[in-house]
């Protein structure tokens, strides 16, 4: 090995600078045996909306049952249509058909890997027809509603909300944000002429915080973001078996609570998250100028109207799966998200879809690769990576030519 390992992601390093802190999260729980809710629950879920600008927060077990349960609330019925876009992780769209509901796709804008508003156009006015009395817009060939969309801010870059919330406020459709990889993230809205941060712009927003995210507990944890007080009273009794008194079920909910632990071990974290999310944007700003002006590397495009988080960096390059072996090789880490579209997917082989049917994610899909991100990436380690990255395609553009 012929530099100093680079991991992908480093999740020992701020656990250890915060180590006092987070061991102090467990002596309380343990020392009050407050388990599962109470004031740990109570305090992160106020922090947390603060810093969405949102008016609630319902913590729950995972970013799936996030997305799962506002969904629901929101009114997805089995047989309803979801659209989100084919480029994002399963959980998406495992939680749409959990609700009961079928996933459909839009493509993806090929510069912003997210949601592309045009497709979504597209398929409202041209395969749907909406029934103003129902209030409804009715997919033509299955006779489906489509009730629900759900963009996702992928890599930790808000999708273009403006024209998606227009058009699902057109159509009576609610937009849930997946946001799982998006805390911090911030989008400019030229209708509101203001900064909006992600899951404060639909009827709700999901958050994983999975270890590896920008905000991550030590073990599984979500929550819901809402300005929506109905909504969010809904999610509260679907993460506890459907009841608002103990023992007094109104509906058949889930076990998915946040648990107090990880409650408390989040707004330890809370507290860097800005600083985080801004170290994130630095090290994703010295990528830029290391990889961008030579051919053969795509870096991350960032529309005026967006103020990314960098939960990953991800560049387009030819070969990339050979390239991220011989990164490997030598001790770089790297990865990629995805490497099959959803559509494309054995899980989702029932639903019918096709290779072509969503061409920019299939050729995104070819091409991606994820740079070592996380807060602490020195300069130099960010320099070691571009130096072996463009080194590697060097040699095998002039192999190629040979
Ligand atoms: C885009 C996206 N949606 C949903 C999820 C699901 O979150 P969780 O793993 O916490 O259930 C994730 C997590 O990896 C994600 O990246």
């Amino acid at each position: 090995m012929s530099t100093n390992p680079i991991p992908f992601l480093d999740l020992v390093t701020p656990h250890r600078e915060l180590k006092e802190q987070l061991v102090e999260v467990f002596r309380t729980a343990l020392n009050t045996a407050g388990f599962i809710g109470g004031p740990m629950v109570d305090e992160f879920e106020q922090d947390f909306a603060r810093f969405c600008d949102t008016k609630y927060c319902v913590g729950v077990g995972s970013g799936t049952d996030a997305l799962r349960f506002a969904l629901i609330a929101a009114g997805v019925e089995p047989g309803d249509i979801v659209i989100t876009v084919p480029n994002t992780f399963i959980a998406t769209t495992e939680a749409i058909s959990q609700a009961g509901a079928r996933p459909d796709f839009v493509d993806i804008d090929d510069r912003t890997y997210n949601m592309d508003p045009h497709r979504l156009v597209e398929y409202l006015e041209t395969k749907c027809s909406y029934n103003p009395d129902r209030r409804e817009m009715v997919h033509f060939r299955s006779g489906r509603v489509v009730r629900a969309i759900i963009p996702v801010h992928l890599y930790g870059q808000a999708a273009d909300m403006d024209p998606i919330l227009y058009l699902a406020n057109k159509y009576n459709i609610a937009v849930i944000e997946d946001a799982c990889q998006a805390h911090g993230a911030e989008y400019y809205s030229r209708r509101d002429v203001c900064w909006k941060k992600a899951g404060s712009m639909g009827k709700a927003g999901a958050f994983s915080f999975y270890p590896g995210k920008n905000l991550g507990a030590c073990g599984e944890a979500g929550a819901v973001t809402t300005n929506d007080e109905e909504l969010a009273r809904k999610i509260r009794m679907i993460r506890d078996h459907g009841q608002a008194k103990k023992y007094y079920h109104d509906l058949e909910g889930y076990n998915g609570r946040l648990d107090a632990i990880q409650a408390g071990i989040l707004r330890v974290k809370l507290a860097h998250l800005a600083q985080w999310d801004e170290q994130r944007r630095e090290a994703a700003g010295r990528y830029n100028a290391l990889l961008a002006n030579h051919g053969g590397v795509i870096v991350p495009h960032q529309p005026a109207t967006a103020k990314p988080v960098y939960h990953l960096y991800v560049v387009q390059v030819n070969d990339r799966s050979a390239l991220g072996k011989q990164l490997g090789q030598i001790g770089i880490g790297t990865g990629i998200h995805y490497p099959v579209p959803l559509h494309l997917q054995k899980a989702y082989g029932a639903l019918g879809f096709h290779r072509g049917d969503f061409p920019v994610t299939e050729r995104v899909a070819e091409n991606i690769l994820s740079l070592p991100m996380f807060p602490q990436l020195s300069i130099q380690q960010q320099k070691q990576v571009a130096d072996e990255l463009l080194r590697l395609i060097a040699t095998s553009a002039s192999q190629s030519v040979a």
